[in-house]
C-alpha cells in the first residue's frame, strides 16, 4: 500500500508538522489541557458534495427472506459479490455488495430468535462479517483475530441467539476501511414486540453513508490526499440507502415515521438537525429509558453509531427537512459541508394526531461498582518505517498488535477512562458487551470521543455462554483502525 505517491504525500506532511516545531512522540505528551499543543495538521479542504436537487422517492429497502419456516429461528442466505449498483441514477458502477445492493438487505428478528446466516464469499478477496453491537458468541463475532477470513469461494455459518433488542448492522472485519468503504454493510434490527408499544405510520432503516464518485461518469473514485489519510476518506456523494441524498417522501402532518439510522460511512460524521417537524429520539443503539427531543444543536452520529428516531411533519403543506449539518471533528479541518438528506413533504390532509409517547419506555439498572479501572488513550504518532516516517494511531503509546492485552473477568463490570490524546474526534467501539457513559444510563456499544476529551464508561463484562476470548475495541474511523488504533481485551 505504501506508494511512491503516498510517501510523497506523508513527508508533505511531515514537512508541514516539523515547520510548526510539533514533532515525533505526540503520543506520548501528556494528555488533557495542553490547549492545541498536540500535533497541528494541515488537513486540506475537504472536496465539494454533489448537492442532487429533491428526487421524489421512497426510503424502502429489501429486507432478507427467513428461509426457515421454524419461529423463533431466522435462517438467512447471504452473498458477498461485486455487482453493479447506480449511486448517482443512471451511471452504473461496480460495488462491493451483499446480495447486489448496497446496502445489503436488511435482517429482521426478534429479540430472542437464533439467527442463522449461511455466508457465501464470492469476492476476489477474503472477507468476513462482523456484527456491530451484538453480543455474539466470541467465534461468530467475525473479527480476523478470531479465525481466518472467509476465503474467496468459501461458505460460513454464523449463527448464535440474538440477545438484545435493537439497532445493530453488519459488516466486513477484514480490510474494513477498503471493504466496507467499497459497499459491504447492512442493518440489523432485533424488535422486541412487548416494547413496541408507540403507534407508527412507518418504519424504515436509513442507511448513511458517503461514495466518491466521479461526477461525469459515477464511477467509483478513491481519494488518497492527506486529508483523506490523516481523517479517513470522505466521499463526495452522500447516501441514504444507497440512494442520492435528498429524497422527497410524501407523508401525512402528525403521523410519525420510525427511523432506525445507521452511520455506516468509513469516516464521515453526521450531525443530523431537522427543521420544519418534531424529531424525538426514542433509541440509540437499544431503546432509551426516557424519550429525547432533538434540539436545534442535532444529534451527532459518528461512524458506526445509530439512532432510532420518530419523526413527523407538524402542519399540513409543510416540509420537514433532515440534514447533515457542518461539522468540525478535527480542529482545524474546518466544518463539513451541510447537505440534505431527506425531506417528508405533507400533503393537504388535516393533521392526524401525533404519537403519544410515554415518558418512560424501560427501565435501565445501572451498572454496578467496577472490578476494575483502567485508562485507555487514543493517540498518533511518527514511525519509521523503510527509511520514512509515518503517522500512524495508537492505543496507549502502541499501535495494533502490539498493544499489551488488557485481562478482564466473565461476569465484571470495569470502568475505563477514554482519554482522547489527539486533535480530532475518535469513535471508541467495543466489541460484544455493552457500555454505559456515567451519568447515563444509555446502553451503548460506540461513543465518539471527540478531540482532547475525557469520557468514563462502565463496559458490563457479562459472563453469557461464548463471552470468553479475545475481543476487539478501535476507533470505528476505519482507515485510524487499520492503522494502529486498534487493541484487544482478552475476556478470561
Ligand atoms: Cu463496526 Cu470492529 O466494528
Ligand atoms: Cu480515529
Amino acid at each position: 500500500m505504501a506508494t511512491r505517491k503516498t510517501l510523497v504525500l506523508w513527508q508533505a506532511i511531515l514537512g508541514a508538522l516539523f515547520a510548526t516545531g510539533c514533532g515525533a512522540g505526540m503520543g506520548s505528551m501528556p494528555h488533557g489541557g495542553d490547549g492545541g499543543m498536540g500535533m497541528s495538521h494541515d488537513f486540506g479542504p475537504a472536496e465539494p458534495l454533489i448537492e442532487p436537487a429533491p428526487w421524489p422517492g421512497s426510503l424502502d429497502h429489501p429486507v432478507a427472506v427467513d428461509a426457515d419456516p421454524a419461529p423463533g429461528v431466522v435462517a438467512i442466505d447471504l452473498t458477498a459479490r461485486a455487482a453493479e449498483v447506480e449511486f448517482l441514477p443512471g451511471h452504473p458502477t461496480t460495488a462491493w455488495t451483499f446480495d447486489g445492493m448496497v446496502p445489503g438487505p436488511t435482517i429482521e428478528a426478534r429479540v430472542g430468535d437464533t439467527l442463522v446466516v449461511r455466508f457465501r464469499n464470492e469476492l476476489s478477496a477474503p472477507t468476513s462479517i462482523h456484527w456491530h453491537g451484538l453480543r455474539v458468541p466470541n467465534g461468530m463475532d467475525g473479527a480476523a483475530i478470531h479465525s481466518r477470513p472467509v476465503e474467496p469461494g468459501e461458505t460460513f455459518e454464523y449463527r448464535f441467539p440474538l440477545l438484545d433488542a435493537g439497532t445493530f448492522w453488519y459488516h466486513p472485519h477484514h480490510r474494513s476501511n477498503e471493504e466496507v468503504g467499497r459497499g459491504l454493510y447492512g442493518v440489523i434490527v432485533v424488535r422486541d414486540p412487548s416494547a413496541e408499544t408507540i403507534a407508527t405510520r412507518a418504519e424504515e432503516t436509513l442507511v448513511l453513508s458517503d461514495v466518491r464518485v466521479d461526477a461525469n461518469t459515477g464511477q467509483l473514485a478513491s481519494s488518497s490526499d492527506t486529508r483523506a489519510m490523516m481523517m479517513g476518506p470522505e466521499g463526495n456523494l452522500l447516501l441514504v440507502n444507497g440512494r442520492p441524498s435528498n429524497v422527497e417522501v410524501a407523508v401525512r402532518a402528525g403521523e410519525a415515521r420510525r427511523w432506525r439510522v445507521v452511520n455506516a460511512a468509513t469516516s464521515r460524521y453526521f450531525l443530523l438537525q431537522q427543521t420544519g417537524g418534531t424529531m424525538v429520539r426514542i433509541g440509540g443503539e437499544q431503546l432509551l429509558a426516557r424519550p429525547e427531543p432533538v434540539g436545534g444543536g442535532g444529534l451527532l452520529l459518528a461512524p458506526g453509531m445509530r439512532a432510532d428516531l420518530l419523526v413527523w411533519a407538524n402542519a399540513p403543506g409543510s416540509t420537514v427537512v433532515v440534514r447533515a449539518a457542518p461539522y468540525e471533528r478535527a480542529m482545524g479541518s474546518g466544518p463539513s459541508q451541510a447537505a440534505d438528506l431527506v425531506r417528508l413533504v405533507a400533503d393537504a390532509t388535516p393533521a392526524a394526531t401525533p404519537p403519544d409517547i410515554p415518558a418512560t419506555l424501560r427501565s435501565i439498572p445501572a451498572l454496578g461498582t467496577p472490578a476494575a479501572t483502567r485508562e485507555v488513550v487514543l493517540g498518533e504518532t511518527m514511525m519509521m518505517m523503510g527509511g520514512s516516517s509515518m503517522m500512524s494511531f495508537t492505543i496507549n503509546g502502541r499501535s495494533f498488535p502490539d498493544v499489551p492485552e488488557v485481562e478482564p473477568s466473565a461476569g465484571s463490570i470495569e470502568e475505563w477512562n477514554l482519554v482522547n490524546d489527539t486533535d480530532m474526534d475518535h469513535p471508541f467501539h467495543l466489541h460484544g458487551f455493552s457500555f454505559q457513559v456515567a451519568g447515563s444510563d444509555e446502553v451503548r456499544d460506540t461513543i465518539n470521543v471527540a478531540a482532547r476529551e475525557q469520557i468514563r464508561v462502565r463496559i458490563d463484562f457479562d459472563g453469557r455462554d461464548g463471552a470468553k476470548g479475545e475481543w476487539l475495541y478501535h476507533c470505528h474511523i476505519l482507515e485510524h483502525a487499520e492503522n494502529g488504533m486498534t487493541a484487544v481485551a482478552l475476556v478470561r
